[in-house]
């Protein structure tokens, strides 16, 4: 074992950096907007149904080869099945990390920019949600603004990573995560608090069956995975600073449940707050950035909230991107023998040159488009609903049938073994559901995806 690998200083950190990998605009951006598209409780139950029988599962295996390893995600594959192929898949994980990055850090520079927004008092000035949104277009349409932020959100993410996993990663989390509970709860009491709040909890609680779709159990599958940081080696590079002590599958239940509690919570302040208005709580991706600043501008105390919301949006963008870069780093330290001051900051910027043709379809190059998708929404399809299905397919397959329970349940063991002497059942149901489960329903949403799946049921139907 490499001695001057870094390490988590200790276990919390570990679960702390990884419940912050999972939290992020996924959380509070994509969540509620999906939920709010797709029924409301009935989306939600079948979300919390993928968690549990397909992320955590994955997630367990994703940390497991990580832990077990103690290389990035190429090194990890190929360590374990002397394959280039399988080294592959490692490869297309620390693709995956530049892609997302370089979106997810645009998304990421607008909520740095909501912040200031919402200081200046804008939202007051554009309270209707056309308005915020003609608002919106322009600030995106700005190449100094919207590029502007994307850097500055960049070099946050470069100054954590090239700090080190203790003394960046981890204290960062550490000092974040707190924080980020707090505000989320400060903003969950106002919308609870909110005259007309309880339609929101309706909204959010009721099950609207008739909306239920495959396409929705696919859409909660596919978004599981994203929420979860699963399927592009981010879990497995955290995990592979954890020490043989740890306890995997106790650490990844509690990423879990952190993860959904947030996403839950976070739904919960928003749609209240949105109910209590009278907005639409179907608005889409634009729920964010059109409808809620109006939102704020309508409600008591909507001054300073506003102000909170956007600096959690913020944090829990800043402590998911952190991991992404990670990914890509970790590589070239391990591999490439890069340092790692250097590997941040070069690989920090060439993201940045990735994000480029990202940020400018959002003006200059608003009419290029391949496949009918501009730049941006072609890297988040590619990244979000190829590369991270395919990834989490991948891991599971080869978990359970290329590494092998033989010789995975020992690794799995260590730590835990009070887990496999008091609940030996928990063992066999998870062998059960990585082995047949997840590769079948992650193949289906890959098929999704791609919009096979469609073709293929239609081929049946007629
Ligand atoms: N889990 C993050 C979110 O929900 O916003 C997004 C993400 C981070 C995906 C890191 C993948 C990843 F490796």
């Amino acid at each position: 074992m490499d001695q001057n690998r870094e390490k988590w200083g200790s276990k919390i950190g570990f679960v702390l950096a990884a419940a912050g990998s999972a939290i992020g605009l996924g959380n509070i951006w994509k969540f509620p907007y999906i939920a709010g598209e797709n029924g409301g409780a009935s989306f939600v139950l079948v979300y919390l149904i993928c968690i549990a029988i397909i992320g955590l599962p994955v997630l367990i295996a994703e940390i497991l080869i990580g832990r077990t390893t103690q290389r990035n995600p190429v090194g990890a594959f190929y360590k374990l099945s002397n394959s280039k192929i399988w080294a592959g898949v490692g490869g297309l994980g620390v693709v995956a990390g530049f892609m997302i990055l370089s979106f997810y850090a645009i998304i990421a520079g607008w909520s740095l920019g909501y912040i200031i927004e919402a200081i200046v008092g804008n939202f007051y000035i554009w309270p209707e949600p056309a308005a915020a949104a003609d608002h919106f277009q322009q600030l995106v349409s700005n190449p100094t603004w919207i590029i502007g932020y994307f850097l500055l959100f960049m070099i946050l993410t470069v100054a954590i990573v090239f700090a080190g996993v203790q003394k960046g990663i981890e204290r960062a989390s550490k000092i974040m995560m707190p924080i980020l509970v707090i505000l989320l709860i400060v903003l969950m009491i106002r919308g609870l608090t909110l005259p007309g709040a309880e339609k929101g909890l309706n909204f959010l609680w009721n099950p609207e069956w008739d909306k239920i779709s495959t396409g929705t159990i696919l859409l909660a599958l596919g978004h599981a995975f994203f929420t979860l940081s699963l399927g592009m080696g981010a879990m497995l590079t955290y995990g592979s600073y954890m020490s043989e002590d740890d306890n995997v599958p106790r650490s990844a239940l509690q990423i879990v449940t952190l993860d959904t509690v947030i996403a839950l919570v976070a739904g919960m302040a928003i749609f209240t707050a949105v109910f209590a208005v009278g907005l639409d709580p179907a608005a889409g991706p634009g729920l964010i950035f059109h409808t809620l600043p109006g939102v704020f501008a309508k409600m008591p105390g909507g001054y300073i909230f506003s102000i909170i919301f956007f600096i959690l949006l913020s944090i829990a963008a800043l402590t998911s991107s952190i991991s992404l870069l990670e990914v890509v780093v970790s590589y070239f330290v391990d591999e490439k023998k890069w340092k790692r001051h250097n590997a941040a900051i070069v690989l920090g910027i060439v993201t940045a040159i990735i994000g480029l043709p990202s940020v400018l379809a959002f003006n200059i190059l608003s009419d290029f488009k391949i496949f009918g998708l501009n730049f941006f929404d072609l890297v988040d399809f590619i990244a979000s609903n190829i590369l991270l299905p395919l990834g989490g397919l991948m891991i599971s397959i080869f978990v359970a049938w290329i590494w092998g329970f033989d010789r995975v349940l020992p690794k799995l063991k260590l730590g835990a073994e009070k887990l496999f002497n008091d609940y030996p059942w928990v063992i066999s149901v998870w062998k059960i559901f990585l082995k047949y489960l997840a590769p079948v329903l992650i193949f289906l949403v890959f098929l999704q995806s791609i919009g096979v799946l469609e073709k293929i049921v239609s081929i049946f139907l007629d």
